[in-house]
């Protein structure tokens, strides 16, 4: 089994994030064995955006980048995303790698019928991070585009492991982190 470990918080050592992601892996690596995990850290080596160049193909070391973030994650069988909320959103650098993973012919098709997702049979955990408190309510931008996106392409086993309203006091985000850990589910039981 190969799992994808994506961080893309710029926070370094400081993340929330980068820490819950961290977590979920190790629990997967003691929990399968054999597993192979790649990682890739979107801050420290981010995808460039998706200009005219790179997507006509002008840009040759762009396209080789994109292609090699699409192989690791056509690879995968389970990938844990790190995302910080930034200005309501997802990090710049995460989108970035969304662009270069959503290709028609590739992850997704159109149909007569409407797009039929072509990346089917993964499972994402998503680790996400916020300063504030947004789950479920009407200005979460976060979980439900993630959602629509890797739904989209085929993948409908999106589990969410939050912590939120981490900068509203040293307590307040030693708590999210603490409930944030408890919360992420056993790989197995989860893999059966
Ligand atoms: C540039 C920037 C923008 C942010 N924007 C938001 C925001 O829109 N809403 C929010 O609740 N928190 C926001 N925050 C706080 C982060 O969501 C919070 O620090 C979270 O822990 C980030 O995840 P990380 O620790 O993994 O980097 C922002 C933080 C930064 C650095």
């Amino acid at each position: 089994m190969k799992l994808l470990h994506i961080d893309s918080s710029a926070l370094a050592a400081n993340s929330v994030s980068r820490q819950l992601t961290a977590a979920i892996v190790a629990r997967w690596q003691d929990t399968v064995p054999g597993l192979e995990v790649t990682y890739r850290d979107l801050d420290a080596d981010p995808l460039p955006h998706l200009t005219n160049a790179v997507l006509v193909g002008g840009d040759a070391a762009a396209a080789q980048a994109g292609e090699a973030a699409m192989q690791q994650f056509l690879a995968a069988d389970v990938i844990v995303v790190g995302v910080p909320r930034y200005n309501f959103g997802v990090p710049s650098t995460l989108k970035a790698w969304i662009d270069r993973i959503a290709v028609a012919g590739r992850t997704f098709k159109y149909t007569e019928n409407g797009p039929i997702g072509l990346a089917g049979g993964k499972k994402v955990i998503v680790a996400e991070a916020s300063g504030g408190e947004y789950a479920g309510t009407a200005i979460d931008f976060v979980a439900p585009y993630l959602k629509q996106v890797f739904g989209f392409l085929g993948i409908t086993d999106v589990e969410f492991v939050r912590a939120e309203r981490v900068a509203y006091s040293p307590q307040h985000k030693a708590e999210a982190i603490e409930a944030a850990l408890a919360s992420i589910p056993t790989p197995l039981r989860q893999a059966a």
